[in-house]
């Protein structure tokens, strides 16, 4: 039904792969209106409690190679502002599902790819994975929220240092300076992203997405708002029937079977 992403599911995971291999998988505006569509049936499926994890993956040897710079080159001050604006505005979306995502990055994860990938909670990456914010050699800025991600997650100066050269830098450099969790073997790329995913969701999944929803909004806090907002989500647990079960299977010596609720 969709022409360049896919979605599948395997049991609560979700995986989400940019199909578009012949242009690299770049974001023009048919991917980014199909994954609009697929996002909106992610949080569907969220919010009725059917999907635990969600992954991101590319078809191909790329992951997104950016925005597409062909449908973009014509753009006026106007049409600039507004793909900025659309295509940021999907990247927070899928930064505040509230479930655990992981982006599985195969290969290019430039410009709007590696925009992408840092709007998920996990960076995996094969070993043949390349990531950076090229855009200032296009003689644009970075687009979907990447002069605003990159620094929170690599510190100010290497986010600098990245986005001014638009250098790209190998897997195991992105590892170094923390854009990414750990680095695979291509071939063991996306079952150690479903094992990871798997890690996640055999837990109380109210208490993942609380410590989530914890972790996101209390970085963007004051540490003594931070920790109110803890003890705060902390407290509802324990009026969650998966704390119980939980702390009851502890106690009688066996593994717990968590319901969602
Ligand atoms: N937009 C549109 N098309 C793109 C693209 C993009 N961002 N990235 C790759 N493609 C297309 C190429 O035009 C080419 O299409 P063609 O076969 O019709 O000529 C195809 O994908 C394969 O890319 P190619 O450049 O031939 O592969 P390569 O292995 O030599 O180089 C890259 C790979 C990723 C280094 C190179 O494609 C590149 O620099 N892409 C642009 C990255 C970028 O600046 N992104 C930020 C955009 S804002």
């Amino acid at each position: 039904m969709y022409q360049t992403v896919r979605y599948e599911k395997q049991d609560n995971i979700g995986i989400l792969t940019i199909n578009r291999p012949e242009a690299l998988n770049a974001l023009n505006s048919t991917v980014i209106t199909e994954l609009e569509q697929v996002i909106a049936q992610v949080e569907q499926e969220e919010k009725a409690g059917e999907l635990g994890c969600l992954i991101l993956t590319g078809e191909g040897r790329s992951f997104v190679a950016g925005a597409d710079i062909g449908e973009q080159c014509p753009f006026d001050l106007t049409g600039g502002r507004n793909w900025g604006r659309r295509g940021s505005a999907l990247m927070r979306r899928i930064e505040k599902l509230e479930i655990p995502t992981i982006a599985a990055v195969n290969g290019f994860a430039l410009g709007g790819g590696c925009e992408l990938a840092m709007c998920c909670d996990i960076i995996l990456a094969s070993e043949k994975a390349k990531f950076g914010q090229p855009e200032v050699t296009l003689g644009i800025t970075p687009g979907f929220s990447g002069t605003q991600r990159l620094p929170r997650r690599v510190g100010v100066a290497k986010a600098k240092e990245l986005i001014f050269s638009g250098k790209m830098i190998k897997a195991d450099e992105a590892e170094k300076i923390g854009l990414v969790n750990a680095v695979f073997a291509p071939e063991e790329l996306m079952n150690g992203a479903v094992e990871m995913a798997k890690s996640f969701t055999k837990n109380a999944p109210i208490a993942v997405k609380y410590s989530k929803a914890c972790i996101d909004r209390g970085m963007q806090m004051d540490i003594d708002d931070g920790i109110a907002l803890e003890n705060e989500m902390f407290g509802m647990c324990y009026a969650t029937e998966d704390q119980k079960e939980g702390m009851t299977a502890f106690l009688e010596k066996r593994s717990a079977t968590f319901h969602n609720k």
